[in-house]
């Protein structure tokens, strides 16, 4: 633990983001679920279990079965974690000029979408960009958006639609298995593919099972196979889901496509039958590919982040809802209401949060939202803090001391002073900015 003092130095250090501090100054780290969690027993067996030859480790066919039975797609290629992933299907899919529509933006998966020459286009529903909507499934796509820019742009110039399964942007919100294969429709019978974001296909199988019609019976294997062949292609972060600390892969089903990227591995990543992890982490991660199928587990982690959501909720702090899979999302815009959005609003109460009581949270707005082609910054409609919470880490008591503090926080709001940039880094400036307070 730290005193208030030391925080205060700590954030001023740090630059206001709460990505610079040092995680021994960090009481409660609620940054990221993303290699975070808790491995299990299991898990860490595994570990002993590494064949760490250089080619065909046995690890290798260890994952590539675990991927299948669960997924469902044909082509295993690892990688070291998602974004490599995201960036071998951006370079082998897109052509300079194409347009990618998806239902919201993620910061990695865009940078690579743009690197490789496309430009991204949202098409998820209006009601994903409005934290008070009480929409059930606010990662359905909008399929008059998703029409509309078949018509405008061509066909012959989409690529692909690229669909996240627990929208991470918009506060980890669902997609429904019915829009879904409307989607899947629309996009294939114009001959668009459908690649999966599916770092949290296995929460969003557990949003299905428990509130659309027709699934409460279902297992969540069954239902994560028929999201899955919906789609095409997929690009896990398997920090996620997965239970795991490291790790993550590309699967496909074409095997042409499997070709084209085991191809692209070895400059990127390492030989095709480990991508960048060891034996011992594919090992560990097939094991947490299977353990966060079960019912038992994933509903602990989902329903522990709704009793956070409805702690805050209950004392009036304004929060996205409904609440999602992985994390509270607080709504900075109306919690320091008396910030323009260019003071960032929710990169200010992040740092004000770790000052209070040491709880680490994260921005998702105008600074993860980085700078449009003009320049400018993007003003996202969503300007949000993210309490994400690690898988197998932290007790119901702990949730207690951070919802503690945000309503202490909520005291004195008015209090909190807007930031501006020190320094900006060119790419995902989230990471590595540097602010100071406003005047
Ligand atoms: C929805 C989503 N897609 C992609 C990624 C990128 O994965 P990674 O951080 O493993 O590179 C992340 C994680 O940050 C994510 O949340």
């Amino acid at each position: 633990m730290t005193t208030r003092d030391e925080r205060v130095k700590a954030a001023e250090v740090a630059g206001y983001n709460t990505f610079l501090l040092k995680s021994e100054d960090v009481y409660i780290d609620l940054l990221t679920d993303s290699g975070t969690s808790a491995m299990s027993d299991r898990q860490w067996s595994g570990l002993m279990l590494g064949d760490e030859a250089y080619a065909g480790s046995r690890n290798f066919y260890n994952l590539e079965k675990a991927m299948q039975d669960i997924y469902g797609y044909k082509h295993l290629i690892p990688t070291h974690q998602g974004r490599a992933a995201e960036h071998m299907i951006s370079q082998i899919l897109i052509n300079e000029g194409d347009f990618i529509p998806g239902n919201m933006y993620f910061t990695t998966t865009r940078l690579h979408q743009e690197i490789a020459g496309g430009t991204f286009v949202d098409v998820i529903i209006s009601e994903a960009h409005d934290p008070t909507s009480l929409h059930p499934f606010k990662g359905d796509v909008d399929l008059d958006k998703f029409q509309k820019l078949i018509d405008e742009k061509g066909a012959d110039k989409i690529p692909y639609i690229c669909i996240a399964t627990a929208v991470n942007m918009c506060g980890g919100q669902p997609i429904s298995l019915a829009n879904m294969r409307l989607v899947s429709e629309m996009a294939h019978s114009n001959g668009i593919l459908v690649v999966h974001d599916m770092t949290r296909c296995i929460e969003n199988a557990y949003m299905i099972k428990d509130h659309e019609e027709g699934y409460a019976d279902k297992s969540i294997t069954e239902i994560t196979r028929e999201i899955c062949d919906l789609t095409d292609a997929a690009t896990m972060s398997s920090k996620k889901d997965h239970l795991v600390n490291i790790g993550g892969f590309l699967a496909v089903n074409d095997p042409e496509l499997a070709d084209k990227a085991r191809n692209m591995v070895v400059v990127y990543e390492g030989l095709h039958t480990y991508g960048g992890m060891a034996g011992r982490d594919m090992e560990a991660l097939a094991i947490g590919i299977r353990e966060c199928a079960e019912y038992e587990h994933i509903r602990a982690r989902v329903e522990q982040v709704r009793y956070l959501g409805a702690k805050l909720d209950g004392e009036g702090i304004p929060i996205v809802k409904p609440v999602g899979t992985h994390g509270v999302f607080l709504d900075a815009r109306k919690f320091l209401d008396h910030l323009d959005q260019d003071q960032f609003p929710a990169q200010a109460l992040a740092a004000e949060i770790y000052i209070d009581s040491g709880v680490r949270a994260m921005e998702r707005g105008n600074v993860s939202a980085g700078r449009g082609p003009d320049g400018e910054n993007r003003k996202p409609p969503l300007e949000l803090v993210r309490l994400t919470i690690p898988r197998r880490v932290y007790t119901q008591a702990h949730m207690d001391v951070v919802a503690e503090s945000i309503m202490e926080v909520y005291d004195h709001r008015g209090k909190v002073k807007g930031l501006e940039f020190t320094y900006e880094p060119e790419y995902l400036r989230f990471f590595q900015a540097k602010f100071k307070p406003t005047a």
